[in-house]
């Protein structure tokens, strides 16, 4: 091939990409962005310490506190950002853990996702390299379900609720 044939198909395939990206941009994410200041921290529902290692690192996904960048606006970023702030409110958020006191279970899944590293998400992780838990995270967070889940404050927990 000549080199301005090899030029020209250059220049079309970048044009092509520039519509498919802009098209992209006419299909919506699916879930609303909207940056909301409201809702519990964590650090004024559990353990001040523990709390602020959920804020900084979970209440992305995990609550309706969630921060969304500008690149999570932009297709196809946004579409994977929207499914995993969607899915990840749906297994767990921090929104309805402070009006409902019913959550046993949920301290010690915590502490699971954090110690065989599946939570904070990796692609969460690799650009929010603030999300990263240290092994002293871990260890707090799950001496902190440890005891949010022993009999004594559970017993606890249904005296101040009831
Ligand atoms: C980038 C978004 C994101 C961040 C940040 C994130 N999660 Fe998740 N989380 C998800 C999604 C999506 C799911 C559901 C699908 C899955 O399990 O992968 C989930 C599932 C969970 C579950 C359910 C059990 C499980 O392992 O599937 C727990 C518990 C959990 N996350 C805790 C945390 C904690 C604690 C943090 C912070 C240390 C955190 N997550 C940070 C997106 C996130």
């Amino acid at each position: 091939m000549s080199n301005k044939i090899v030029r020209k198909l250059a220049a079309l395939t970048s044009i092509i990409f520039a519509l498919v990206f802009l098209g992209m941009q006419f299909v919506p994410a699916s879930t609303p962005q909207a940056s909301a200041t409201t809702g519990p921290h964590m650090a004024q529902v559990i353990n001040p310490q523990v709390g602020a290692i959920l804020d900084r690192s979970c209440q992305d996904c995990h609550s309706g506190r969630t921060t969304w960048p500008w690149y999570s606006r932009v297709a196809p970023v946004s579409w994977i950002v929207s499914r995993h702030v969607r899915e990840g409110r749906e297994v767990l958020d921090f929104t309805d853990w402070a009006h409902q006191p019913d959550l046993a279970d949920e301290p010690m899944l915590i502490c699971d996702a954090v110690s065989d590293g599946s939570m904070p998400l990796h692609d969460y992780t690799l650009i929010h390299r603030k999300a990263k838990l240290s092994k002293r995270d871990v260890d707090s967070i799950c001496g902190w379900a440890a005891a949010a889940s022993s009999p004594i404050s559970l017993l606890q927990d249904s005296k101040l609720t009831k």
